[in-house]
């Protein structure tokens, strides 16, 4: 066992992957609350000047009971940022996480998410309402930027003046959305230039990984992973044990946790195979990286349930 729990590990936000289900059964599962693994929930934004009532529920649920849960918010402006605030606040959370990294199109050109990296301006004003909410814990999670690796230089002196408890850097831009080379050279520019404490994250997808990390870049101050722990989940526990396991040994506890959200979507969604089917299959995309590709693919194209847990079933262990 290692130890080093004041080195903290994240549970990445993935919207449609790692909502209250996932968060909960991994934590139940892989035994999480033992280690200093915090979970992000995917970012919450305004629908027609409102929070949506299916994101207040999924931070309320008491299936967020057995882990640390941070929620965290997307937001262009600072009406829309207090909006956003006030509503986690009245859940009963006191830290949350802000989003300038999401590199979806349609939002970024609305300043939202990886797009408010360009109004340095509203960054300050936020910075500035932040100042005035002591009894709120923030964090930050960004890119280097939207179309260049060196965007973040003007920002350094605002997101330094923030109250911020960490910032987690995914060093790729916006234009390069989840692939490409990691800009770890401006990481490690940026990360310096920073007094807050540093989060890396991005294609953290073995144990032995996050050690190479530290050692490349030692003042990084925690990890955070996203598709390596869905493909992995027992990343953490791997790397806490500082033992790799076995491929069986890993297989055997994902297939625990799959039947676990699975076996929770049945019992409470109302709207059938279709909707039970939508929710999981696409856990799949990750879950199947240990399997075989022809099983994972049957798993794909089940279209009822009984189909589905046919190909669960057969897939090799
Ligand atoms: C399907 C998908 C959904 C995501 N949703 C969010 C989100 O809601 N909020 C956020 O900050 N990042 C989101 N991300 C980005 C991840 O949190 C993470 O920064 C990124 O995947 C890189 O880390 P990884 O290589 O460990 O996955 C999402 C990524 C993917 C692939």
């Amino acid at each position: 066992m290692r130890n080093d729990s004041d080195f903290p590990l994240m549970a990445a936000p993935l919207q449609g992957f790692t909502e209250s289900p996932f968060r909960h059964f991994h934590a139940e599962i892989y035994g999480t609350g033992a280690m200093n693994v915090t979970y992000f929930s995917p970012f919450l934004r305004l629908e027609k000047g409102d929070v949506r009532p299916r994101d207040m529920r999924e931070i309320s649920t008491p299936l967020n009971g057995n882990h640390q849960l941070i929620p965290q918010i997307i937001f262009k402006n600072p009406e829309e940022f207090t909006l956003l605030v006030d509503k986690i606040k009245s859940a009963g959370h006191t830290s949350i996480d802000l989003n300038m990294g999401c590199p979806f199109v349609p939002q970024v050109r609305k300043g939202r998410g990886a797009g408010m990296l360009s109004h340095p301006d509203v960054i300050e004003e936020i910075g500035n309402l932040m100042a005035e909410m002591p009894d709120i814990t923030f964090s930050l999670k960004m890119r280097l930027g939207t179309a260049s690796p060196r965007e973040w230089q003007p920002l350094v002196d605002i997101i330094n003046r923030m109250p911020l408890e960490h910032v987690t850097i995914h060093p790729r831009t916006a234009s390069q959305q989840y692939g490409g080379e990691l800009h770890t050279d401006e990481f490690s520019e940026f990360s310096s230039a920073l007094i807050h404490p540093v989060i890396f994250n991005g294609d953290i997808t073995t144990p032995s990984m996050i050690d190479s990390l530290r050692e490349r870049h030692p003042s990084i101050k925690g990890i955070m992973a996203g598709r390596g722990l869905l493909m992995r989940p027992s990343l953490f526990n791997e790397w806490t044990e500082n033992r790799e396991w076995p491929r069986e040994e890993r297989i055997e506890k994902l297939l625990q946790l799959h039947n676990a959200i699975f076996n929770h979507y049945r019992l409470t969604l109302t709207g059938g195979d279709a909707q039970v089917l939508s929710k999981i299959k696409p856990m799949w995309e990750y879950f199947g990286a240990d399997f075989d590709r022809k099983a994972v693919k049957k798993i794909l194209k089940a279209n009822s349930l009984t189909n589905y847990t046919t190909a669960i079933s057969s897939l090799t262990r």
